[in-house]
């Protein structure tokens, strides 16, 4: 049943072999680290390598790169190696201990990436070996070198898509996904709004939304190499790209003349560059708020309410996951179709910082840094 894990049993390991005096692995919840067995002294069990932490705190000081143990394959697990991990500021929010769901500690980071399935228990029916697979709920702690999950626990990929576009596929783009599906019916032509456009979830909203037709009015942050981001979110789809200083002046009134008012205005920072996005929005528009990377709240303007009669929402990926979990199919059509995306050019992965998981502390730190236009990627 234990493969032959050179990664896993190196050095003195190699001479470990699983017994039967391994406790029962307790059920791996979805939003649950693999957690520890107990093991007679005589004998040591497969390990992983693994990005862990006791303590929720600063990311650079409370996470470390451990051994730890991987329980048995159960019927219904298998057994992946990862391939690819992003640092997400929600694992930074995490780990800091300030997220809506903190799993128990110790706790692997990392809330999404791909791995590739090296073994399945006797009762895996919707996984192969080779298969490639991405967490279908937040909480698995994705920054390892292997890990036994649930069956129920993943979801398949293709594997000729770019490793990166698999990577990053599981969070952004499903939550640009659903923020462009189902809170306006948009048709070709019309317009989105939306602040942190060159965030991982802003370029997959410029690239899905470009790929419907609809057009998008991407807002950034000043900074000395706006002109090259520009160009880059151009590349990609996007219609406008626009510094947040810009958007009170009148060659901005001027611009939005030229192309229906955004129906719908999507808000990753909150504050005023939300309250600015909320003045743009066309009379019964929705802005959905789904990230407050500026931490301060939404002010909304009565007049927006009174006059323009706004609908002001909020989205959070991991709960439509939930809602959905007995729902196979929901999930299932939104994987195919960003693929399918993916596999016609029209969806890459957002730009990103390729790191080894030994250079993790440099990682760690450098997605915490403003300006930096990139999504930094664990390669295991
Ligand atoms: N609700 C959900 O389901 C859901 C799903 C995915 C992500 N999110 C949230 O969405 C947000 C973006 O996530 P991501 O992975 O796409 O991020 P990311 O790729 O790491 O990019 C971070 C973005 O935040 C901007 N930013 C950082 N600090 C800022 C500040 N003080 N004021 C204005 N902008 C600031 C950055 O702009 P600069 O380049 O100017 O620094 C960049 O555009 C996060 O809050 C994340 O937790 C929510």
């Amino acid at each position: 049943m234990w493969p032959r894990l050179r990664s896993v049993c190196s050095g003195s390991r190699t001479i470990c072999r699983r017994g039967a005096a391994l406790s029962k692995r307790p059920k791996l919840t979805a939003n649950a680290n693999v957690t520890h067995f107990t093991q007679s002294a005589a004998l040591c069990a497969p390990t992983s390598s693994a990005l862990q932490y006791r303590q929720h705190g600063d990311p650079s000081q409370v996470v470390k790169l451990e051994d730890i143990d991987l329980p048995p394959i159960g019927a219904k697990d298998v057994l992946v190696k990862i391939l690819a991990a992003p640092i997400n500021p929600s694992d930074i929010n995490m780990i800091q201990g300030t997220y809506a769901i903190l799993p128990d500690l110790p706790a692997v980071g990392g809330n999404e990436g791909v791995a590739q399935v090296l073994e399945v228990g006797s009762l895996v029916k919707s996984l192969k070996t080779g298969d490639w697979v991405i967490p279908r709920d937040a909480g698995l702690g994705m920054w390892r070198t292997e890990a036994v999950f649930s069956e129920d626990d993943v979801i398949s990929l293709p594997n000729d898509i770019p490793l990166l576009s698999a990577a990053t596929l599981g969070v952004n783009p499903c939550t640009a996904f659903r923020m462009l599906s189902d809170f306006e019916d948009l048709k070709p032509g019309d317009t989105v709004i939306q602040n942190a456009a060159n965030s991982g979830v802003g370029q997959a909203v410029i690239q899905i939304a470009a790929a419907r037709g609809v057009n998008t009015i991407n807002v950034v942050r000043d900074r000395p190499e706006f002109t090259q981001l520009s160009y880059r979110l151009k590349a990609i789809g996007a219609t406008h790209v626009i510094k947040e200083e810009a958007l009170r002046r009148p060659e901005f009134k001027e611009l939005l003349k030229t192309f229906p008012k955004p129906k719908l205005a999507l808000n990753g920072v909150g504050g005023k560059s939300a309250t600015e996005l909320l003045r743009h929005l066309q009379i019964g528009g929705s802005m959905v708020t789904y990230g407050g990377m500026a931490k301060q709240p939404v002010t909304v303007p009565v007049s927006a309410l009174i006059f323009k009669d706004v609908k002001v929402r909020g989205f959070w990926v991991t709960q439509w996951k939930r809602d959905h979990s007995k729902d196979e199919r929901a999930f299932r059509a939104m994987v195919d179709e960003l693929c399918s995306l993916i596999q016609q050019g029209k969806l890459t992965a957002p730009a990103c910082t390729e790191v080894g998981l030994r250079d993790f502390s440099k990682a760690l730190e450098a997605s915490m840094k403003p300006f930096t236009s990139a999504k930094q990627v664990l390669i295991i």
